[in-house]
């Protein structure tokens, strides 16, 4: 009986442990990173400008984001890059999970440190 309780509460632990390790996607940071902080400062920064609901709205109406983008070659490059397109659904998630409105604090990690850009 013991040994029940104990694996049931170190389920529960690892489960609680979980979520903690990882808070956000690393990926879709160091995606942001390379194609857009050049212009929009560190990808946390960058997802503070704008509520949830705008980031939803911009990657379902991407040709918008392109339009926003049209004088900046640079922007556009990044909007067409492969890593954006082929991660679009991640960055949309981790830019929704860090957006204004979110209430997400970052603290420093090997990838990020403070608001700096
Ligand atoms: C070459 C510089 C540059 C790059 C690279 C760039 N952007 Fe932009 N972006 C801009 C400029 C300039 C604006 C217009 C800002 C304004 O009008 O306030 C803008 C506007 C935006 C807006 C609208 C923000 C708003 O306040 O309405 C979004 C969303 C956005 N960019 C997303 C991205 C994403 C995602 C990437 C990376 C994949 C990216 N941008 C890469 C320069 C860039």
């Amino acid at each position: 009986m013991k040994k029940i309780i104990a694996a049931a509460m170190i389920t529960s632990i690892a489960l609680t442990l979980a979520p903690a390790a990882e808070r956000y996607d690393t990926r879709a940071f160091r995606i942001v990173t390379k194609l857009c902080t050049p212009c929009h400062g560190t990808p946390f920064y960058m997802a503070k400008q704008l509520d949830s609901d705008d980031w939803i709205y911009f990657f379902d109406h991407r040709e918008k984001l392109l339009k926003i983008h049209k004088n900046k070659p640079k922007g556009i490059a990044s909007l067409k890059n492969k890593l954006f397109l082929n991660h679009a659904k991640r960055l949309k998630k981790f830019f929704v999970k860090s957006a204004k409105d979110s209430g997400a604090v970052h603290g420093c990690d090997a990838n990020f440190c403070g608001t700096h850009h």
